[in-house]
């Protein structure tokens, strides 16, 4: 596996891949890999001929009393999940390195940012369309591969592909979870076992999610009531959002019927927030999203 901390270099050997018209697979991470991650390297895999990572914890998407300082790093344990999955090439920057001195433009997605995640972290997605723009414009991939598990960060990738066409293809990758339905994420490490046991609750309310639409329930006002009344006996548990909205445009709905909806959740378990979702489809309905993610 090669590492590159510099742009100029990284982007040569990129170049020099492509010349010999091998294909490029693109998995930006902030690192703390753990199972979820690996899922999108392999699939990565499969589709490429080189698989590129970048690990590089962005500043500009945590907010004032996020967790940017305790965020959990260990980079020789990520070096070796990455070598051992067959990982051609890191990409692990500095921070002057993305965001030199005079660094001022912003890339912003508005509408698709307002909602859910962007109301109780404000800033997040600009955060965050700002650093994919850069590293999608750095290693300019064949494909690049997002987790389902980040619901809204992949509909905002998506967009910003689309609206500033660039030439990469967003692939999406399903949630990966641990046996119990937990979704994996780099923040689980926070969670005392006693919390661990708690967090189950955001899989167990997708599951009464599931049961209830595929015995044919469709109010979405009735359905918000239950998952909110279930979450909330859970102890340790607090509410954040509940929201049931729609998979394109994060737009509230009132019936789930004949229609595909998203479910998302954030839910504090003590001082840890966890977020998950899943798309609600009623009997008949298929449980796919149809898009054509190229720039
Ligand atoms: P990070 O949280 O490290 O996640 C990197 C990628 O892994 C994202 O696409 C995320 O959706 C995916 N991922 C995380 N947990 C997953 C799981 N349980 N199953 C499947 N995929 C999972 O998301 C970020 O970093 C950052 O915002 C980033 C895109 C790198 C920009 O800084």
């Amino acid at each position: 596996m090669r590492t590159f901390q510099k742009v100029g270099p990284l982007r040569a050997f990129v170049r020099g891949i492509r010349a010999e018209g091998r294909s490029v697979g693109f998995v930006p991470t902030m690192g703390a890999l753990h199972e979820g991650h690996i899922s999108l390297f392999r699939r990565a895999k499969s589709d490429c001929d080189l698989v590129v990572v970048s690990i590089f914890v962005n500043p500009k998407q945590f907010g004032p009393n996020e967790d940017l300082d305790r965020y959990p790093t260990d980079i020789q344990r990520d070096l070796q999940i990455a070598s051992n999955e067959s990982v051609g090439a890191l990409f692990q920057p500095d921070v002057d390195e993305i965001y030199p001195a005079g660094f001022q433009t912003v890339v912003d997605v508005p509408a698709l940012s307002t909602p859910l995640e962007g109301a109780h972290r404000p800033g997040h997605f600009q955060g965050v369309a700002t650093v994919v723009t850069k590293l999608l414009n750095i290693v300019r991939a064949d494909r690049v591969y997002f987790g389902q598990k980040d619901y809204q960060q992949l509909l905002i990738v998506e967009r910003l592909v689309r609206d500033l066409n660039i030439a990469t293809e967003v692939v999406s990758v399903p949630t990966a979870r641990d046996e119990d339905g937990l979704a994996l994420s780099s923040r689980n490490v926070y969670l005392s076992p006693t919390e661990r046991s708690s967090a189950t609750i955001l899989f167990r309310a997708i599951r009464a999610a599931e049961d209830y639409v595929e015995s044919g329930g469709c109010n979405s006002a009735d359905l918000h009531a239950k998952l909110t009344e279930l979450i909330s006996q859970e102890p340790g548990a607090s509410i954040e959002y509940v929201a049931l909205v729609d998979p394109e445009e994060l737009s509230p709905v009132d019936s789930l019927e004949g229609r595909l909806t998203l479910l998302a959740l954030a839910v504090r378990i003590g001082k840890t927030r966890l977020i998950d979702n899943t798309l609600l489809a009623p009997p008949g309905v298929p449980k796919a999203r149809h898009r054509n993610s190229r720039g």
